[in-house]
């Protein structure tokens, strides 16, 4: 185990902010990350996957545990399905692609997506019609006051709309470390997102001909339309949740923005972030070395060297313009530190 000291996080955060940590480790197993804790009893410390959700605003004063647990078990295969057990340090898209090479059918519409596999039930991960719920089964989480492992199945879990009783009641309290998944050895598709359907019809595939590949390929076309590769210009993905209004508030709305976009959900209407954004006026408008992206409003983006304040400060006078124009208040979805 090796503590380093005073080391800038910039590698470690997909933003590329470079701020500092004041102790630094990386754990490779469940006995390191014990071994970590023990002989630091700080009072701050924190968890960092592959550092895509967070906005770090200031240099933090305590230690940073970068996990580095991999690992993959079958934990039981039939001719239907597999029961796949992934430690939490392992990488998301990586695991993804795994699966889609062997034809195990459920997480494609989740391909490349940054992070880690102990982030993704964190916030029940999702794009394309697909959210992690739908083929997680349990994981095992170590309780940081009693250094037991707990296993915690779906129900317990609390997931909704990018969330997780992680990020609510349980919040600080476990470190995420295996997922199980199911996965269809004979996958059904989704492939209800508009965007897939035109890629599949561009390729003359059918869609009840569309393999897993298929629908894998067509969402990294997708992404890599839309989302800037955070190796090139730092982001963390969506910066804010999409907003859900009640149908009186959205009606009110269609008088005044007749072309206001939403979807219907079991008490309200989503409404697409990106879009109130951009008709905010802040699509592609850059403020010093920060902005929101050009092709997805919803991304903000740093164009080098800017600082989370100010990434933050953008992002509240979207969210000041947001609600003047439309009375709705943006959440962010990034962990804002
Ligand atoms: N739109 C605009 N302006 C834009 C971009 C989009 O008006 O600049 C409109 C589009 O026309 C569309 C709607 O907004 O009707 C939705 O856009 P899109 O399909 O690109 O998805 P999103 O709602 O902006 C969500 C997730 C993404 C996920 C995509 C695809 C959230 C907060 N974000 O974005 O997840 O990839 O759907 O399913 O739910 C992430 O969480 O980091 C993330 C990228």
């Amino acid at each position: 185990m090796n503590i380093q000291h005073h080391i800038s996080l910039k590698p470690y955060n997909t933003f590329g902010l470079d701020v500092k940590s004041l102790m630094f480790s990386e754990v490779n197993s469940l006995k390191e990350l014990k071994d970590t804790l023990t002989l630091n009893q700080l009072e701050q410390f924190m968890f960092l996957g592959g550092g895509s959700n967070v906005l770090f605003t200031k240099d933090f004063d305590g230690l940073v545990i970068k996990n580095n647990i991999k690992g993959k078990e079958i934990i039981e295969e039939t001719d239907e399905y597999v029961k796949l057990k992934i430690y939490s340090g392992e990488n998301w898209h990586k695991l993804v692609m795994y699966c889609v090479e062997r034809n195990w059918g459920g997480i494609e519409n989740l391909s490349l997506i940054p992070g880690t596999v102990g982030a993704a039930p964190m916030q029940n991960i999702g794009a394309y019609g697909v959210e992690l719920e739908k083929v997680f089964i349990e994981l095992e989480a170590f309780n940081l006051n009693t250094f037991e492992i707990e296993v915690f199945k779906k129900t317990q879990c609390e997931f909704g709309y990018r969330e997780s009783v992680f990020k609510r009641k349980l919040k600080n309290q476990y470190f995420i470390f295996s997922v199980t998944l199911l996965l269809q050895k004979q996958p059904v598709i989704s492939a209800e997102y508009g965007d897939i359907q035109t890629i599949l019809a561009e390729k003359g595939i059918q869609k009840e001909n569309a393999s897993i590949k298929n629908i894998s390929d067509a969402v990294i076309t997708i992404r890599q339309s839309k989302l800037p590769d955070p190796k090139v210009l730092g982001n963390s993905g969506s910066f804010f949740k999409n907003p859900q209004i009640t149908v009186e508030h959205f009606e009110k709305l269609k008088l005044t923005h007749p072309h206001i976009k939403g979807f219907e959900q079991e008490n309200g209407i989503k409404v697409p972030a990106a879009w109130l954004i951009e008709q905010s006026g802040w699509k592609g408008k850059r403020i010093g070395n920060t902005g929101s992206h050009e092709k997805q409003a919803l991304v903000l983006v740093n164009y080098g060297g800017a600082t989370g304040n100010e990434v933050w400060d953008l992002a509240q006078e979207i969210i000041k313009s947001v609600k003047t124009q439309f009375d709705i208040e943006l959440e962010a979805e990034v962990n804002v530190i």
